[in-house]
């Protein structure tokens, strides 16, 4: 092996082999630059978190949701590059959604959110996420085979937030249509073509939901969210709400179906710890945690220096972009003993950071969770025996599974399962 090292953000084969490539970086240093884009790999748990937790004013998230690519628009100078930023920040990609907003701005809208993703609402919505599991498993298990993103993760995960949200019913098939597979970041320059505001197809559709909430509120969090006001009691501007709920609608969607398909996976390569995860339920949650830890659906998130600082005694000049690579932080043997086994019963397993960290960590970590969580528990109580589909995936020996060419997603394109139903005998 040489000691180049391919570019990350361009090479599909570092796709499916992202994580050795982390940890190989890291064994090389926790943070380090790369040659092609001249931003820093940040693959250390302990590195990570202390980029994702500075305090505000030093790391920016407005390059958020694609890293260096593309550049930009400005040549940094001097050693705080806040007022050039500022100037730029609406035209860069993303901008509109405040997963890329930083300070004051970040935090008034972020709230928007948080007090309304409320654990009583969670608990109210666990009744519908059960039934509506079962739903999906009646469609397709009597055939006892099923391609479990397509027939389950993305059904199950689009309709529970469609429900939560208060989206009519009539609307959810359209928009589980609408909302596919993450666009592509290999493609040449596709940072470009994703254009200003990916969920632009959206916009329409959401605008409407909110005019009507602002007119004829109900009991659903879109209905709450249209009437509500900032901590100091100003009025959003009226597009603020949608955009808001088009961003809540798309960020939780696809990173947790591809959880779930992802836990199928694990399963239905593992018959002994699938049995064990049917007698004993209560441990589907600490294998839930394991999947987002050794295999976290967002692989890396990205901050731009404001101003020039170090990290791990790395010189980091303002202006230069930081990969945080979630996968290499929370496969870091520092932190997780015996990192590259897969180990529910690890008792620091909820430190992952697949949900990030500091003031943008995932404010639907918890709806992420418990529809996992129903998800799998469904599954396997309706299930006896999950296998993995060889005609599609090849021998438990050497199996082959197809990614979505993303790089800051781990992003499963397919699995096909075989299964027993639980109400048959297994066949051996
Ligand atoms: C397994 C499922 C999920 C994963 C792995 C995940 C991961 C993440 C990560 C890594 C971030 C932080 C981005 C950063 O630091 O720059 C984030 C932010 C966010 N997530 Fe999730 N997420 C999941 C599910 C959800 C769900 C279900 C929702 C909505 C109901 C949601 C809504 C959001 C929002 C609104 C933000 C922006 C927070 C902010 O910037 O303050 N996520 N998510």
């Amino acid at each position: 092996m040489t000691d180049v090292e391919p570019d990350f953000f361009s090479d599909p084969e570092l796709i499916s082999e992202a994580k050795s490539y982390f940890n190989r970086l890291r064994s090389k240093c926790p943070v380090l630059k790369e040659q092609y884009h001249g931003s820093l790999m940040v693959t250390g748990y302990d590195e990570a978190i202390d980029v994702l937790t500075r305090k505000d004013g030093e790391f920016s998230s407005v390059v958020t949701n694609l890293g260096p690519i593309p550049p930009l628009p400005f040549e940094p100078d001097g050693d705080d590059i806040s007022e050039q930023l500022d100037a730029v920040r609406d035209e860069l990609p993303w901008a509109a959604y405040f997963v890329c907003f930083d300070g004051k701005k970040h935090v008034d809208h972020r709230a928007l959110v948080t007090s309304l993703l409320t654990h009583k609402r969670l608990k109210q919505n666990e009744e519908y996420l059960i039934g509506l599991a079962d739903r999906l498993i009646d469609r397709f298990i009597a055939k006892g085979a099923c391609e479990v993103l397509s027939e389950f993760g993305h059904a199950a995960t689009t309709f529970a937030i469609s429900d939560i949200l208060g989206i009519p019913e009539a609307d959810r098939p359209k928009l589980l249509d609408l909302i596919g597979a993450p666009p592509s970041q290999l493609d040449g320059d596709a940072a470009h073509k994703v254009g200003p505001d990916p969920l632009i197809f959206l916009k329409e559709l959401f605008d409407g939901y909110i005019r009507e909430r602002q007119e004829n509120p109900g009991p659903d969090l879109m209905s709450e969210l249209a009437q509500s006001r900032f901590k100091d009691g100003s009025t959003p501007e009226p597009e603020v709400f949608s955009i808001v709920a088009r961003f809540l609608f798309a960020a939780g969607q696809d990173t947790t179906s591809r959880l779930i398909t992802m836990a199928v996976k694990y399963l239905g390569d593992d018959p002994e710890l699938q049995e064990r995860l049917r007698q004993e339920p209560e441990h589907i949650s600490s294998f839930l945690e394991e999947v987002l830890r050794f295999d976290p659906p967002v692989k890396m998130v990205y901050r731009l220096a404001q101003k020039s600082t170090a990290v791990a005694g790395v010189d980091v000049p303002a202006g230069t972009v930081l990969n945080v690579s979630l996968t290499g932080a929370s496969n870091d043997p520092r932190h997780f003993a015996n990192s590259e086994a897969f180990d529910i019963d690890r008792p620091n397993v909820r430190d992952h950071l697949a949900f990030s960290r500091g003031v943008h960590g995932c404010p639907g970590a918890p709806l992420a969770r418990l529809e996992a969580r129903v998800a799998i528990e469904r599954l396997l109580a309706r299930t006896a025996q999950i296998r993995i589909s060889e005609v599609h995936h090849g021998p438990a020996d050497a199996r082959n599974y197809r990614y979505e060419p993303t790089y800051s997603f781990l992003s499963i394109s397919d699995l096909h399962i075989e299964f027993t139903p639980a109400n048959k005998t297994p066949q051996g």
